[in-house]
């Protein structure tokens, strides 16, 4: 099956959050494709971070590029339907954060956005046996969720082939997120074991250019000249 265009989803937890609306506007100047916005409850993950408030800002400030919402937070479905009215266009959980995952899926999707299931690094993947139908996406976390920063989990490599599999036998046009220690080391590798949507926080928002210190060009570059090497 021919593999989607490869979408670049900076993560915004790694941007600066006191002038966030500016350095969203940058990174997607700079290429970018998505922003993706982490969601931290300090009860699934030990972390806080932003709610469906920030995302309504980030739409009334001119954002028109897609919002790819991540919840990390347990229960999902009241923040499903607030994230929605506040302009997500992918919101993706984790299936251990909701007891009723395909009436959860199905809530994204009546509310207009792009479903999704995310898996830790150790969780298995039983949960999409039954809902191959009811997700636009399907995301693998490559570090172990609540903070940016972290080192890529090699293991990820072989699951994210795994995940390939199962989309191509499926006949779906889902998508294949990773999200955690993408770097333009190693995002080649990631492509060629069957991604094509990419996170990166801290790769990016940690790349200043010395002379232009709010643009994020040479990174998305970078990321983009890895991406076209890869054999797929
Ligand atoms: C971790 C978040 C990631 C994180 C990625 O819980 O879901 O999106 O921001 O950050 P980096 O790219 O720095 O690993
Ligand atoms: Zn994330």
């Amino acid at each position: 099956m021919a593999r989607l265009p490869d979408l670049i989803s900076p993560s915004i937890l790694s941007a600066d959050f006191a002038k966030l609306g500016q350095e969203v506007d940058n990174v997607l100047k700079a290429g970018a494709d998505v922003v993706h916005f982490d969601v931290m409850d300090n009860h699934y993950v030990p972390n806080l971070t932003i709610g469906p408030l920030v995302c309504d800002a980030l739409r009334k400030h001119g954002v028109t590029a897609e919002i790819d919402v991540h919840l990390m937070v347990q229960p999902v479905d009241q923040l499903i339907g607030d994230f929605a009215k506040a302009g997500a266009s992918y919101i993706t959980f984790h299936p251990d954060a909701t007891i009723h995952v395909d009436r959860s899926l199905s809530l994204v999707r009546e509310l207009g956005c792009k479903s999704g299931l995310v898996f830790n690094p150790a969780a298995s993947l039983d949960a999409l046996e039954y809902v191959m139908d009811k997700v636009d996406l399907i995301m693998l976390m490559s570090v172990n969720p609540g903070f940016g920063g972290q080192s890529f989990i090699p293991s990820t490599m072989d699951k994210l082939r795994q995940v390939r599999k199962m989309i191509d036998d499926s006949g779906y046009d889902i998508r294949l997120e990773v999200d955690g220690g993408v770097k333009a080391n190693n995002i080649k590798e990631i492509k060629e074991a069957g991604a094509d949507m990419f996170v990166a926080g801290s790769a990016i928002f940690g790349a200043k250019d010395e002379n232009d210190p709010n643009h994020y060009d040479s990174i998305i570059k970078a990321f983009r000249e890895q991406l076209a090497e890869a054999k797929v």
